[in-house]
């Protein structure tokens, strides 16, 4: 029986194609600048993003860092969303590497406001203060379930922090599903932000990697921050390959991805109204609301369907290139049977799910 494995976007193996073009690729010391295949990823993320620079690191959490670096963020503030990965699922390293605070800000959703962003900045005139360096949006929002902010609330967060001159990063882990959901290229995403990573290896399938990308003087520092944090690679032609085969016309893929998405909401919901917020979702990541995440979470395994518990009332589903309707219609049918052997499970503490 084939295993449905919903657990996160990283899972996916790279298609036939990305190994004929890893087989292909054309190798050099990607630290020295040597490698071509590094070099052709650089350029098409340069072209994409709109930025001056583009580099490819290894992992979004280095990206993350080295933002945090090269924007002087030592000794201030940084304003979060609330559940942002930056925050909550990052080893710490806001602090513990980059010597910053994180200022951790309320959205909705997700989805900061610019009201709350302008409330939180702190400048530097009080000395018992910690200013605030950077604010670091996210979108799509993981925790929230895939959340989108749109491209006018980035661009009214981009005015309220050029006001009071600071910086404003994106981390965009999943920002071609932000994309595909808005329908815009991803260069209007990148614009209202001044340095910015995306991943290669969650919606677009590649094996391993992130773009990190901002203006001149932002990417010579990130470049030295990358070096420093041990992200120099040597013959990454091997996986800059695959990722620009998935850069590709990505698009469509992310919109194959949402659908499942969606269908997959619309079962569960169907089987229960309190499991979903079907509305809420836009992108490739459903969160189900249970009585006893790590014990449902469980079961589904033992139906062969693999997802993630998430604190004690939330079960994460993503949807990716290794997943179809079948493994959708599978996934709602265990947890039917799942339900059906538990009739008074009790509807989830709604303060405990994020908002
Ligand atoms: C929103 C978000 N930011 C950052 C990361 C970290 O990326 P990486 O796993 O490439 O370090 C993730 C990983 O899932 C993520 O979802």
């Amino acid at each position: 029986m084939p295993l449905h494995d919903f657990r996160s976007d990283t899972v996916t193996l790279p298609s036939p194609a990305m190994m004929a073009a890893i087989a292909a690729a054309r190798l050099g010391d990607a630290a020295r600048g040597d490698d071509p295949t590094v070099a052709d990823l650089e350029r098409c993320a340069r072209e994409i993003t709109g930025k001056d620079d583009a580099l490819f690191v290894p992992s979004g959490t280095m990206a993350n860092l080295a933002a945090l670096l090269a924007h002087d963020c030592r000794g201030g503030e940084v304003i979060v969303e609330e559940a942002a990965h930056l925050y909550n699922s990052e080893g710490g390293g806001l602090s513990v590497v980059a010597g910053a605070v994180a200022r951790p800000v309320k959205g909705r959703h997700g989805i900061l406001a610019p009201a709350s962003i302008e409330a939180a900045i702190r400048g530097s005139a009080n000395p018992a203060v910690a200013p605030t360096r950077l604010v670091c949006l996210e979108n799509t929002h993981n925790a929230a379930g895939g959340t989108v902010m749109p491209v006018e609330t980035m661009a009214a967060i981009h005015d309220v922090a050029r006001r009071a001159g600071i910086p404003v990063h994106l981390d965009g882990a999943r920002l071609f599903n932000a994309a595909a959901h808005l329908e815009v290229p991803i260069g209007a995403l990148c614009r209202p932000v001044d340095s910015l990573w995306f991943a290669l290896c969650k919606g677009l399938g590649g094996p391993v990697g992130a773009i990190l990308a901002g203006d001149a003087a932002f990417m010579r520092k990130a470049r030295r921050a990358v070096r420093m944090l041990g992200g120099g690679m040597r013959q990454a032609g091997l996986i800059a390959a695959p990722a620009l085969v998935a850069l590709d016309d990505p698009y469509p893929a992310h919109r194959r991805d949402h659908a499942l998405a969606r269908r997959l909401a619309c079962g569960l919901a169907a089987i229960d109204a309190r499991l979903v917020d079907a509305d809420r979702v836009q992108t490739n990541i459903v969160n189900c609301h249970v009585d006893d995440a790590d014990d449902i979470a469980r079961d589904l395994g033992a139906r062969d369907v693999l997802t993630l518990s998430r604190g004690k009332n939330r079960i994460r589903f993503v949807t990716h290139s290794q997943v179809d309707e079948a493994s959708v219609d599978a996934a709602v049918d265990a947890l039917a049977d799942i339900l059906a052997t538990r009739p008074n499970w009790s509807t989830p503490c709604r303060e405990s799910l994020p908002t």
